[in-house]
């Protein structure tokens, strides 16, 4: 089971005007060139592409990127911008589909492993990375850390936030037995009206993720606070991580 049915039509439309931060420079810049220099002279393969934001940037510097992708409408977004010669995509589940080819770098950013709704699915997904993997290849993921440091006692939701300067406001709330967390996002629009969408995801916390890497055969190599590679602490709000193929 997935979460994907939030990428719908309507979300795809919606996708790249509803988050312009992290279409910025200052998010993606860094974020390039941190992919580019693990992907070296090889190729990349993104799971869960989406319209493109970090593929089609890549794919610009030079590094030959190839997307897997489960929203049909997400490609079609990615599609207006870029052609199959620029940046084939396959259809699939990331957790299961195959491409051809080997990659120095397979790499899933903006904490999508979360929308594998079970720690099976994404189990396979780290497997599914190794499998794509060439020897001394590397597997990249950014995903938030889980916000339940910010939870009091008795509350099952967190705000994230209040939308002061854009008008979105998000808030997430936690079932801890089950490890889900459920973003529910409100869209200030320019007439005055609200646009309210909602998805559930699987949290897990980074020691999983490195558990996770293990049964699929890879190796840790390093985890960063964010793309600029500053340090990963006990107040980091999200992680970059990197496993290595053995060589
Ligand atoms: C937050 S967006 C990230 C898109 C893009 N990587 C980016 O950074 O903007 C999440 C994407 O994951 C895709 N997705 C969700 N579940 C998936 C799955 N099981 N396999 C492949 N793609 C999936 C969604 O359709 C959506 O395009």
């Amino acid at each position: 089971m997935t979460s994907s049915e939030v990428w719908t039509e309507e979300t795809a439309k919606f996708y790249d005007e509803s988050s312009p931060e992290a279409f910025s420079p200052e998010v993606l810049d860094p974020a390039v060139g941190f992919l580019a220099e693990l992907a070296g002279s090889g190729p990349a393969l993104e799971f869960a592409v989406g319209t493109g934001r970090v593929g089609i940037p890549l794919a610009a510097r030079g590094v030959p990127v190839t997307g897997i992708e489960l929203s049909e409408p997400m490609v079609a977004e990615l599609r207006k911008k870029v052609d199959e010669a620029t940046l084939p995509v396959v259809i699939g589940d990331m957790a299961r589909t195959t491409v051809p080819g080997e990659f120095s770098l397979v790499y899933l950013v903006f904490n999508t492993i979360s929308n594998l709704r079970t720690q099976a699915e994404q189990v396979e997904c780290f497997r599914n990375a190794a499998r794509h993997l060439a020897p001394g290849g590397r597997f990249v993921i950014e995903l938030w850390v889980p916000a339940l440091r910010r939870m009091p006692p008795g509350q099952t939701a967190v705000p994230m936030t209040l939308g002061e300067d854009d008008g979105h406001l998000i808030f997430d709330t936690y079932d801890v037995v089950e490890q889900q967390c459920t973003s529910h996002h409100y869209h200030r629009l320019a007439d005055g009206t609200t646009r309210y969408g909602s998805g559930t995801f699987r949290y897990a916390w980074p020691a999983e993720c490195d558990l996770m890497a293990q049964l699929a055969g890879l190796e840790f190599e390093g985890r960063f606070a964010d793309w600029h590679r500053r340090p990963f602490t006990a107040d980091s709000e999200s992680h970059v991580s990197v496993w290595r193929k053995p060589a």
